[in-house]
Order: C-alpha cells, then structure tokens, then sequence
C-alpha cells in the first residue's frame, strides 16, 4: 500500500433489495472487491469491508404494490436472501447492513442537513407529471409514451430504447403513467438540488488531472460527463416511501435514494463500530482521517454517482474524505445476452447453490476468469464445465491429490526430508520465486483476472514438476530422491493454498486443513519452508469434482425454457389489415357445426380430416393443425365455426368442402373457434 495511508475501506454498491442477486452481481462487483479484501487481510493490512441493502427507491413500491404488501416486507425478504447468497458466496463483509436501519435514518438526515445548513442545495419549483389515479409523482421510467424522435410507441421518460434517445419526460408524445395506465398531468412541486454546476472545476482537477490511473472505462466515462458540462440534479422526490427530507416545508418528500444510498456506506461502517469497537475503533477514522484509502467496487451503471455526484455530496459536507479509486467493472452477458432481472435472464445465486451445492469457488473462479474489467464479457455454462474439469479439477486438483496421496503412500503422511536440490528442481523454484511480486503487482493494480491465471500457473508449474518428475515410478528405486520431490511438491501445494486464498477461499480452507497448515501468511509465498520436515498432514480429499454434462444441459434446458417464455410474452398482435366492407364480409358465409370425427390425414403431419354435421347433411372439411391438436379426439363433440360457401378442393386425394376458422396463438399453435353457447348446427355466423 501507498505510504501516505494507513488503512483501507473498501465498499461495494449496496444492491436493491427488490430481488435476489445474480452472477452479473457477483461477477461485476463482489468477487472482485472480496478478492481485494481479502488480499489486504492476508498481508496484514487494516482493511474493513462495508456492504449493505439498498432499500429505498421507487422499484421497491411497485413490487409492494403488485404484491399488496408493504415496502418494508419487500425489503424485509430480500434483504435476507442478499445477505445469505453473499455469506454462501465467501464475501466476507465486516459488516452488512440496511438502508432502512435506524442509524442510517439519523445519518442521512444528518447529512443532508449540514449541506442544507451550508447553503449546499438549490430550492426549485418545476412542473412534474403526476398521476391522478396513482395519487403519486411519476419517476421518469414510469412514464411511457410515442418517441418525439422516431415515433415508436413505448419510449419511456428518460430514454427511447428504440433509437436510443435520451428524453425528458415532458417531450413524450401522448404520455402515459405506466403505473395506472392513465394520462399524467403537471404538477408544480419543489425540491432541493445539488448544484454539480459548481462543483464542476475542482471535480475536473481531482479526477482529470490528479487521478489518470484510475481504469480507462471509468475515467472515460467521467471525461464525458464533465466534457458535457454538468447540472444541478435534484436530491429530493415526493414519494411516502424513504427518509423524510428534514427541512420544514418538506412534508411527502424523501431523499433520492440515490442521495441516501452511498451514505449508507458510512451508516453500516458506524453500525460496525459501534457493535465492536474493540476490533474496529472509531468509525470516523475510516471516513475522515486523510491517512484512510477509500475504494468503492462498483458497476459501470454506478460510475457517475461513485465519481461525480457522491464526491461533490462528500465535499458540500466538508468532513470526509474522497475516494482514492473507483474500480468499476463493465457488464457479463449470460450466453451472449445482456443479463435482465425482468426477462428472468440470469444465473441467481440462490438457485445456483441448489443446483451446484458446495460449488461456491467453481463460480467464482470462472466468474474472475471471464471478469468484465475492460470489456463486457459473456457466461456460458459450456465455459463454466470447461474451466471447472480442464483447470480446477485436472491441474490445481489433480496435482495437489497426486502430492498428498503420494505422501500418504510413500511416507506415512508425513513432510518427508529434502536432501538434495537436482538442477530441474532449481529450474521450477526459479520459476515461482516471483510469484508473489507478481500476484502483488496486479492485484495492487486491481487486476484480478491477471492475477488469478497467475496463481493457476503456480498450480500449472506444480503439475508439471510431478508429471516430469515422475515420483511413483521413482519410488521403486530411490526413495531419497522421491522424498526431495513430494517435499517440494508438498510446499508448492502449501503455496498454492495462500495464493489462492482471496479467490478460492472455500478450496484454500480445505487445502490449508489437508496440509495442516496453522495459519496462512502472505509473505510466505515463493517460500519452500512453508510445510515443517516430518509434519503430519490431514486427510487427502478431492479438491473439486468433475462437472458432468447433463448438469449443464439441465440449465441450458432452463435457459431455453426462459428465452420460449419471453418470446411468448413479447408477442404483440399483427398490425390491422387495411379497410374492408361489410360487403366484402357478406360475401363469406360462415356456419356452425359439430364434429362428429376427427382424424389425421395418413402420410401428412399437418392435416386433421374433420366430419361435420353441418344441419345441411354433413360434410368433410380438411384442415392443417395437427400440431396443435396432438390428440385430434379432443375435438369430437364440440361446435366450430367454418366457411361454408368455398369451392371443394382436393388436397391428399381427399375432397375439403370449407375452411375450419381457428385463431393464431402467440406461441404459434393454432385454436379452433368455437361458439361461447350451443347452437343448432348450419345457423349462420355475421
Ligand atoms: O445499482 C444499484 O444496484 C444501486 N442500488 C447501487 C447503490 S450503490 C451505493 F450508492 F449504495
Ligand atoms: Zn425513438
């Protein structure tokens, strides 16, 4: 670490609670930031890891609503689930908490007041869409409309996804309330607003000039922010549901939760203090002692409220600290699409655990493997079985089962004697000598990808060494020279266990209580002094096991389940064919019949070959929906509707007298019409 500082808080974006997490989530902000944390408890550092819910926000009323629940019951679930998916997960947060905690009420409250009290917000009235029915201010995403620029309808007021437009909710044409359907209108209302107008110059300085090294993608996005010129943004909403705007005049008016959010930050870390002052100290050093580093792990949507508008929160109140880094990742597709909450496209972790119980570190490996850091990456099941056989199960595995057993056989299980070094042994111990300047260089740098195929060669070099080596074979003949390879063989393993730590942390316990290590030491590695000569080891256990294919044909299958039921919902009707009369409908001359059989056509998969009793003395109709009706009996009995006056037509050597009248469904299948009450047979349809 930097010389100036002296300890480390580290924070990740608190999640929504208004649904489970997913491996985007994960991928994206917690493993990263754990793997950090991780890494600095190792090397001894003073490092305390915050997280949290978020749990305000206008999201968490709509699922309340449609759930006819309270917010604070949504919240309530979720919050658990969050919390549990991480504490299976390995995050290892010193403290997680809520947004809708009491310290956090008095916190943000608190906060907002001294920037109020310093004159550091604007007051504003301005016209708002309201809607009547919902008796409520609409957020902009709750405001759906005809894009003023390409006219598709279903814009929404802040953007068009059809074109891509950013919108004002005012510019929609025909707008909507997507909440109760019915037409907003404008209402004046007031709120407070941060003026990042002027905090604009200093904000140039601090991060254009001061901090260049923060990752491309965020100081680019920052660079476009403050290129574009920044505006006050409104800190407030009239919404029942967060915490009350503490000024007079401010009744039906709560904190954006984007205002409140970060500050739960500082809110969990006093929370954290307060329940362990022993192990934490004072909750101000971590926020506004000049010799803390502040790093937020977030993910790209967060960049501009993690570098623009919390730091211009932070200095409006005048006693904290700014962040030193913000590593923020970009987005993981699943199986080539973008992850979606809505679409139910995505791995939860809650689901993931059930379905691959004890494989935490095969997700999180593969999850740092393909991590997002510079570009968008894609998850796929076939990577993810391919990573966990090809590289966790057949190199660290492999070459940590064959040292262990190995000693087992050939040595009692014990550390056996290093006597002498063979050039090839001096060869591999050169090999990974630097690992640990390595590892440090690009985990300091928050390279975790890097870092983590670094600590996968040590395992690679292990591998190698054994399989070159060949100690089995050796031990028919010389057990002095098959103890000097299994000692070394022992302490890379030993190596193996402390490198991998922050990204495996489940396999290093296990690995540490195979090798009966007492305690891991990060300086340690690159050493081979790690394990003692004629040291007990644990029992020798698989590491990881073998993923099998219907494993992951199992979720491809719930994929394309998923992707059917989308396509399903997304279905919108065929636009309405152009005019006609009620001539041209006179002129087809519909009846109602029964069926008294109905049969497949041999040697056709579509035609069905209907009897009518048609009150005219009967008559056969063909007509092509077999695939829908799998059973054609199922049709025997009921009453349809058909064209009467078609000429015949010979289809499969068999004459069709009419047309049987079915709907389209949205999947495709088709349904025969029906009349909704018995009728006689041959009446007419008009
Ligand atoms: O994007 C999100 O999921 C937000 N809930 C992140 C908030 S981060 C911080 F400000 F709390
Ligand atoms: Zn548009």
């Amino acid at each position: 670490m930097d010389k100036k500082f002296k300890r480390t808080t580290v924070t990740s974006a608190l999640p929504y609670a208004n649904g489970p997490v997913h491996i985007g989530h994960l991928a994206g902000v917690y493993v990263p930031a754990d793997i950090y944390v991780r890494y600095l408890r190792l090397k001894g550092e003073d490092v305390v890891f915050i997280g949290g819910s978020d749990e305000h926000g206008v999201p968490v009323t709509i699922r309340a609503k449609k759930e006819g629940c309270t917010p604070q019951d949504v919240v309530d679930r979720y919050h658990k689930i969050i919390k549990d998916s991480f504490q299976e997960f390995g995050i290892s947060f010193d403290v997680y908490s809520r947004t809708t905690s009491q310290t956090h009420h008095k916190i943000a409250s608190d906060f907002f007041r001294t920037i109020y009290d310093k004159n550091g917000f604007i007051e504003k009235t301005s016209d708002q869409y309201y809607d009547e029915e919902a008796k409520t201010f609409l957020a902009d995403r709750y405001i759906v409309g005809e894009c003023p620029r390409c006219h598709a309808q279903g814009a929404y007021g802040d953007q068009c996804e059809k074109c891509g437009s950013a919108l004002s909710p005012e510019e929609l044409i025909n707008p909507v309330s997507k909440l109760s359907g019915a037409k907003p209108v404008l209402r004046s209302t007031k709120h407070w607003y941060l003026p990042l107008d002027k905090h604009e110059e200093w904000l140039r300085k601090w991060i254009l000039e001061d901090h260049k090294e923060w990752r491309t993608n965020v100081y680019g996005q920052c660079k476009s922010w403050l290129d574009t010129g920044l505006q006050p943004r409104a800190v407030s909403r009239d919404l029942e549901w967060g915490i009350p705007v503490p000024v007079e005049g401010a009744e039906g008016k709560v904190l954006y939760v984007w205002f409140d959010a970060p500050i739960g930050y500082i809110s969990n870390t006093k929370e954290m203090c307060e329940n362990n002052p022993e192990k934490y100290g004072d909750w101000e050093k971590w926020w506004k002692d000049p010799e803390t580093r502040l790093i937020h792990f977030i993910g790209k949507d967060n960049i501009v409220f993690h570098c623009i508008v919390f730091p211009a929160m932070l200095k409006a109140e005048g006693s904290f600290i700014l962040p030193d880094n913000v590593p923020s990742n970009e987005f993981l597709n699943l199986e080539g699409d973008k992850i979606s909450t809505s679409r139910n496209w995505a791995v939860w972790l809650n689901e993931y655990l059930v379905d691959f119980p004890g494989k935490q570190d095969t997700l999180r490996y593969v999850l740092t493997a393909n991590a997002p850091e510079t570009k968008d990456n894609d998850f796929t099941w076939k990577d993810f079985q391919t990573r966990n056989n090809s590289e966790l199960v057949a190199i660290y595995g492999n070459f940590v089962n064959r040292a262990l057993v190995l000693t087992q056989k050939y040595f009692d299980g014990k550390v056996p004697s290093l006597s002498q070094l063979a050039d090839y042994d001096q060869e591999t111990l050169k090999e990974f000598a630097d690992v640990k300047a390595k590892l440090e260089n690009l985990l300091d740098n928050f390279k975790f990808r890097d870092a983590q195929k670094e600590a996968m060669n040590l395992a690679r070099i292990g591998n190698k060494y054994l399989a070159e080596t060949e100690p089995w074979k050796l031990a028919k003949t010389d057990m002095e020279r098959t103890a000097s390879i299994l000692h070394i063989g022992l302490q890379i393993a030993a190596n193996l266990a402390i490198a991998f730590e922050p990204f495996l942390p489940f396999s290093s316990e296990k690995l540490r209580k195979m090798l009966n290590m007492q305690t891991f030491d990060w300086n340690q590695l690159g050493k081979i002094d790690l394990l003692k000569t004629g040291a007990e080891l644990g029992k020798a256990e698989l590491l990881f096991d073998k993923i099998e294919d219907d494993a992951i044909d199992a979720q491809m299958q719930r994929l394309a389940n998923i992707k059917k039921e989308n396509e399903k919902n997304n279905w919108q009707p065929e636009p309405v064919n152009g005019q006609s009369t009620i001539d041209d409908f006179a002129k087809l001359d519909i009846r109602v019949g029964t069926v008294l059989e109905c049969q497949k056509v041999k040697k056709s998969d579509k035609l069905l070959q209907f009897k009518i009793e048609d009150g005219m003395g009967g008559r056969t109709i063909l007509s092509g929906i077999a695939k829908s009706y799998p059973d054609p009996n199922e049709l025997v009995g009921k009453q349809i509707c058909f064209v009467a006056n078609f000429p015949v037509r010979k289809m499969m050597g068999i004459d069709s007298q009419g047309m049987i009248l079915s709907a389209v469904n949205s999947d495709g299948n088709l349904v025969v019409v029906s009349p909704s009450k018995k009728t006689a047979n041959g009446v007419q349809v008009g």
